[in-house]
């Protein structure tokens, strides 16, 4: 770790590659001896085309998706896709079904309310969103148009550990905070989408990974930048792209495939996470998990202090030892620490060893 460098704690946008940053800074004021950054060139040129169909190419290959399927990068952050989604494929009579995990799943339901064309499937909103609903819990209605999942629950800190089963309702996922975090079966998945900013990059490029067949056409009445097909048959580029920002997804894809692909990513996230969640079990009470055991997320793990005083004295303590970002989201409270691909191993241990510390000298 840089001296001048904290570990990163913070949710999203949150810690990148070290290797990643410094990469773009060397290269920053000169791309590739074009004499100008890629921040300032065009999004026609040959140099930024290599790039981009570059990013595509290896997002798809880490995931291990072949050609039916196609990577897509739109604006608008994982919010907008809550609204594309839903004006794309969900109509009145065939309503898209949402599971309610936490509160960007709930988001995502509300602007398919808003046009009259949402479901709730299941939800574990009595239970202050602890855990994940089951495949028994979830009741497809009978005109479902598709069924939505949260796969990782930022907030509350809560992750699938299973792939819904939907028959011939596509799956639809909005992975944003675990994003090519772990392996997993994505053929299984309609359509995936995630805000960038938490795993692979900076704020500003929303990712979407969906097979051909549902991008190839968008209903007729709706506006040009709202519909999939305006992009999937512009390669992305019928307006201009967020170029930075699919420049560095870029970097990290390759990043993660120099570090040996989503296997390595998902064994160096589950020991990461281990070791903070050794420090909330082995704690006799003192830090709460929020999450219910089996639906513990790799990526965000939250936990509460016995009262308000002594959590903000943790944030501020946890600060002075370099670990930064560590308050929770104000609706669960307590702490969350987020650690995405980037963490480093070292920066869970010192987390680790700082709760243990800090619980003896305050329980
Ligand atoms: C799981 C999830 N979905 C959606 C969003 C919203 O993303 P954006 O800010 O890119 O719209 C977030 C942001 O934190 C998130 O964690």
């Amino acid at each position: 770790m840089e001296a001048n460098r904290i570990y990163n704690f913070n949710p999203g946008p949150s810690m990148l590659p070290l290797e990643v940053l410094k990469e773009a800074q060397a290269e920053f004021l000169n791309f590739q001896n074009t004499g100008m950054s890629i921040l300032e060139i065009s999004h026609r040129a040959p140099a930024y085309d290599a790039v981009h169909n570059q990013a595509k190419a290896d997002i798809l290959e880490l995931m291990g998706l072949g050609d039916d399927y196609e990577v897509l990068f739109i604006q608008g952050g994982a919010s907008m896709q809550f609204d594309m989604v839903a004006m794309n494929f969900a109509t009145p009579e065939q309503r898209g079904n949402y599971v309610l995990s936490g509160s960007f799943a709930s988001k995502a339901c509300k602007e398919a309310e808003i046009l009259d064309r949402g479901y709730v499937a299941a939800s574990s909103k009595d239970t202050n969103f602890k855990h994940i609903p089951t495949q028994e819990e979830i009741k497809l209605s009978d005109d479902a148009a598709y069924l939505h999942v949260c796969y990782n629950n930022t907030i509350y800190g809560t992750e699938y550990h299973y792939i819904p089963e939907t028959g011939n309702v596509p799956l639809i996922a909005d992975m944003s905070s675990d994003i090519l975090s772990r392996p997993l079966d994505f053929s299984k998945f309609s359509l995936i989408y995630a805000g960038v900013q938490k795993n692979l990059g900076p704020a500003g490029v929303a990712l979407v990974v969906a097979r051909r067949s549902m991008l190839e056409k968008s209903p007729e009445n709706l506006p040009t930048m709202l519909r999939y097909d305006t992009y999937y048959k512009k390669n992305s580029l019928y307006n201009t792209p967020p170029a930075f920002g699919i420049y560095m997804v870029g970097k990290t894809a390759k990043w993660i495939k120099a570090q040996g692909g989503l296997e390595v990513m998902a064994e160096r996230n589950k020991k990461k996470a281990a070791l903070v969640y050794a420090a909330i079990d082995s704690s006799n009470g003192f830090y709460a998990g929020h999450a219910d055991k089996d639906s513990r997320s790799f990526m965000n793990v939250t936990f509460r202090l016995p009262n308000e005083e002594l959590e903000k004295k943790f944030v501020a303590e946890a600060l002075e030892q370099q670990l930064g970002g560590v308050k929770g989201h104000r609706s669960v409270g307590g702490m969350r620490a987020s650690i995405y691909n980037a963490m480093p191993y070292e920066g869970c241990e010192k987390l680790a060893d700082f709760m243990e510390k800090f619980r003896k000298a305050n329980a």
